[in-house]
């Protein structure tokens, strides 16, 4: 079934946007090695476009978390599906989220990860639908507030598909 996608945030708006968040973080972390951690899979494509226009070294690691199904609703569970393959303690670390949506996710791993002892750490969002919040916590950079709408592309998706759009999209109803 073919469904149709209107363009939210072109794919220039999104670059751009990225550009800005490089700049702040690295003037942020001037002289320091920053440790990205990418939360799979949604935020792959903003953490690997974030790391090439950062101006810092920057190191990488994934996990891997899962709080939906495969639709469009939140299950409420957050599952640790992979953990991190290095030590975090003593790292600047910069947790990278695609979205942030009932906040569930990313409550849950900013608690395990601090237990970690991090130097630091900061979570930065492609997006944020603040509407959706459920548990009270705030990502300490955001590239888009977007209204509350279910969006692909990116890196996110809908059933695994259309994470390669390179622009944030709507399914149109
Ligand atoms: P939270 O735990 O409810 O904040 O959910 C965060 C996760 O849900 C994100 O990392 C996404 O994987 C997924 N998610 C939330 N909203 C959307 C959306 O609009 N499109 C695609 N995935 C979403
Ligand atoms: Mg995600």
């Amino acid at each position: 079934m073919a469904e149709k996608i209107s363009v939210l945030i072109s794919e220039d708006e999104v670059d751009k946007r990225i550009a800005q968040l490089a700049e702040q973080l690295s003037n942020e972390y001037e002289g320091k090695v920053v440790h990205f951690i990418g939360v799979l899979k949604g935020s792959v494509f903003f953490m690997c476009e974030l790391a090439k226009k950062m101006t810092v070294p920057v190191t990488m690691d994934f996990m891997s978390v899962s709080s939906y199904g495969n639709g469009t609703t939140s299950s409420g569970i957050v599952k640790l599906i992979k953990d991190l393959d290095e030590s975090i303690e003593g790292r600047e670390v910069i947790l990278i989220e695609d979205i942030m949506d009932s906040g569930r996710t990313l409550s849950y791993l900013v608690k395990i990860l601090k237990e970690r002892k991090p130097a630091s750490f900061k979570v930065v969002t492609l997006l944020d639908k603040p509407e959706r919040r459920v548990v009270e916590i705030e990502p300490d950079l955001t590239g888009f507030v977007i209204p509350d709408r279910f969006v692909v592309g990116y890196g996110l998706d809908c059933a695994q598909k259309y994470r390669n759009l390179p622009y944030i999209g709507v399914i149109a109803e």
